[in-house]
């Protein structure tokens, strides 16, 4: 790949800071490569154990061939697990906190110290990356935190406190039943009809010490602090909850769909487009099979980078989809079951071998937006959720943790581009839901639905008057190039 010779002189300089996960990472790349196009040097910080895995996936010629376009890292502070796993969610949220700040404000220093670089002007860093926020105080620069969830789960995260306050958590030993579950949430603003069922299912802990929850309440609180929270979402689809948290935050903007607006300020063909993040090898024969199949005809599974499943929940799902008679493309992990190397009876594997493919990782946004693919069962994800309505593809949600269960209550009924799958899983559901989306009335009226929604996205993306165009250039000429 071709260097590009930089000038230093005046030229901005992001340092970009994604949390160290494959949903953060892949909006923070997209991010960081649109501020690229609008002129920024970009330093991309992932951890030292990500880089090596984007290394293994992507090989060494992606990363750093461009001199305006740089990746750094920093260590975790982990010990290394030496399998190529998504690290364990409150180890990372610990050691992030404990661990980063050092070394992220000395590679500040050694970048400042750098003359063919141009000095440090800004930082945007995921929104539980909050460390960044002091050493962009230190440097007296502006700090944008991106947030990656949706809105609706941020403004969720940004009321655990509240759950505290009113004496819903911690539980008390006895009292997680279906009862309790269906408790009313009617309290945080602009978000009723909610039962605790629909909120983080971290939240459904004894425990008063609990990490990941503490942690979410820390960063919620730090995230005051910024110039700007930024999100990955359009205005047209959460438009009530993005406006009622203009009240308690900084500046809140809506950017997204971000994959829409590089494909259209950017595009796959350039260096910078080339770019990947995957830190598992895609599997790219999937479109090829893909290719072979009729339009809308393929239901596509894949529960994204942490989900993780019990031995009997993979199989309810396998015999599910067998049972429909469908075509399928299911993503299965190597790490996808607890404690256990991935399995999906054999028979099932006999039964199916003519109309399925099974891959452990996929170019997910080409397999979405291929013709052939006619229903996505999904974890919620929001990354995927985003995708989905980009493509223009009705879902099954089937949602693991952090914000999941509150994107499937809004895809399901805010939304209408979703079906509901009970967490216990049981094959009869799989088979009768699949089959629902993909031939029945209900089905139809998804597929339809997520076409407006579909268009609304392109618009805000598009034109001069985009919503999520016209919220990336006031965060660019208002915040980021503020002198
Ligand atoms: C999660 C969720 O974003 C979110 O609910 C939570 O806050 C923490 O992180 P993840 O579970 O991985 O991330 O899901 P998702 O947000 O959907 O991100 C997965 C990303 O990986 C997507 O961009 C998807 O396109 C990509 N992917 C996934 C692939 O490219 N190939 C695959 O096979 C699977």
């Amino acid at each position: 790949m071709a260097s590009h010779v930089v000038s230093s002189g005046g030229k901005p300089h992001v340092v970009c800071v994604p949390f160290p996960a494959q949903g953060h990472i892949n909006p923070m790349l997209k991010l960081a490569k649109l501020l690229h196009a609008k002129g920024f040097h970009v330093t991309f910080v992932n951890t030292v154990y990500n880089h090596n895995r984007l290394l293994r996936s992507h090989g060494s010629n992606t990363l750093n061939g461009l001199l305006s376009f740089r990746f750094e890292t920093i260590s975790d502070g982990l010990p290394e697990t030496g399998k190529d796993v998504t690290q364990g969610i409150p180890a990372l949220c610990e050691s992030s906190m404990k661990n980063c700040l050092a070394p992220f404000k000395e590679l500040l220093q050694r970048i400042n110290a750098e003359h063919d670089v141009p000095r440090v002007s800004c930082i945007v860093a995921d929104g539980i990356m909050s460390f960044t926020v002091d050493a962009a105080e230190e440097l007296g620069i502006p700090e944008v935190l991106f947030w990656t969830t949706s809105a609706c789960g941020f403004m969720a995260y940004l009321h655990f406190y509240r759950f505290i306050e009113k004496g819903i958590i911690p539980l008390k030993d006895d009292c997680l039943t279906k009862e309790y579950l269906e408790t009313k949430i009617d309290w945080v603003p602009s978000m009723s009809n909610l039962r605790l069922k629909d909120f983080p299912p971290g939240l459904r802990t004894t425990n008063p010490d609990d990490i990941v929850i503490n942690f979410l309440i820390r960063e919620t609180d730090r995230a005051k602090r910024a110039s700007a929270i930024i999100l990955n979402t359009f205005d047209d689809l959460e438009h009530d909850v993005i406006n009622s948290m203009q009240s308690i935050l900084p500046p809140v903007y809506s950017i997204g769909p971000l994959h829409l607006l590089v494909d259209k300020e950017i595009g796959e063909e350039s260096e910078i487009g080339q770019i990947g993040s995957s830190l598992w090898r895609e599997e790219t024969e999937c479109l090829d099979w893909l290719n072979t199949k009729p339009r809308s005809s393929v239901v596509y599974v894949n529960f994204g980078s942490i989900t993780v499943m019990s031995a009997e929940q993979i199989v309810e799902f396998a015999w599910g989809l067998e049972a429909t008679g469908k075509h399928f493309l299911w993503v299965i992990r190597p790490d996808l079951v607890a404690g256990d190397v991935a399995m999906v009876p054999p028979e099932f594997l006999t039964k199916t071998a003519d109309r399925r493919m099974l891959v452990s990782w996929c170019p997910q946004e080409k397999v979405l937006s291929h013709p052939a693919v006619g229903g996505f069962l999904t974890h919620c994800g929001w990354n995927s959720t985003m995708e989905s309505i980009c493509a223009g593809v009705p879902m099954l949600c089937w949602p693991f943790f952090a914000e999941q269960q509150l994107n499937c209550k809004f895809c399901c009924d805010e939304w209408e581009i979703g079906v509901v799958i009970s967490g216990e899983v049981k094959r009869k559901e799989v088979e009768a839901v699949v089959r629902e989306l993909m031939d029945g009335d209900k089905g139809k009226k998804m597929r339809d639905k997520v076409e407006e929604w579909r268009h609304l996205a392109e618009e805000a993306t598009e034109g001069k008057h985009g919503s999520s165009k016209l919220n990336f250039e006031l965060v660019v000429n208002k915040l980021l190039l503020k002198k």
